[in-house]
């Protein structure tokens, strides 16, 4: 069943097809890269990466384990600062894995630069991130990205997985948010 369109967006950027193929050719790319290798874990970056990851998780071919992170920026201009505070950590050590964050969506690039800063620490086999959503315009700080979904401009989107004021984050596919919702 698919859900209406709300009010509050003004266009589908992402359909739910689009997505779906999207998602399928990196857990394809990621399954190649992977295979023949040992203990992968994928680190979701909660909330919002929730359904991406389940969605990419699902369509591997090779052996993972999933684990979860959760983030918060210690208040909104703090996000341009960088400042970044950890809530959850993973359960299981990271040390001697293959380690693939997975985040829904790169902005200033703040959070994922923290993320893989804290993750290299722990001495992982190897580090590497798979990025949904991607907003260049915005970036404040280099990250690599090494599976990347979409490109897309600066605009404030929201559904699978990505929320405003934590809500949308549901929504099947991703849309545009009507400017009138956050100004
Ligand atoms: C979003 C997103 C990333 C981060 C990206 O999380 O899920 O983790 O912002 O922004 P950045 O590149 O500017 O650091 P948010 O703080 O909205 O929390 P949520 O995932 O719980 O919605």
């Amino acid at each position: 069943m698919n859900k209406s369109i709300p009010n509050a967006i003004e266009r589908v950027l992402l359909d739910e097809e689009t997505i779906t193929a999207r998602v399928r050719e990196l857990a394809a790319q990621i399954s190649a890269d992977y295979a023949g290798l040992d203990d992968l874990v994928l680190v979701g970056v909660l909330k919002g990466a929730f359904i991406f990851m389940a969605d990419l998780a699902r369509r591997l071919t090779v052996a993972h384990h999933v684990d979860f992170i959760a983030l918060s920026s210690y208040n909104r201009d703090a996000v341009s600062t960088g400042a970044v505070r950890l809530i959850m950590d993973t359960r299981t050590s990271v040390t001697g894995r293959n380690v693939l964050v997975v985040e829904d969506i790169l902005d200033t690039g703040h959070t994922l630069d923290y993320l893989v800063r804290t993750f290299r620490a722990r001495n992982p086999a190897s580090l590497r991130t798979c990025v949904l959503i991607s907003k260049p315009e915005r970036r404040q700080v280099k990250v690599p990205i090494d599976y990347l979904g979409f490109e897309i401009p600066n605009e404030w989107v929201v559904g699978y997985g990505l929320d405003y004021a934590d809500r949308f984050r549901t929504l099947p596919y991703i849309g545009v948010l009507k400017r009138e919702v956050y100004e």
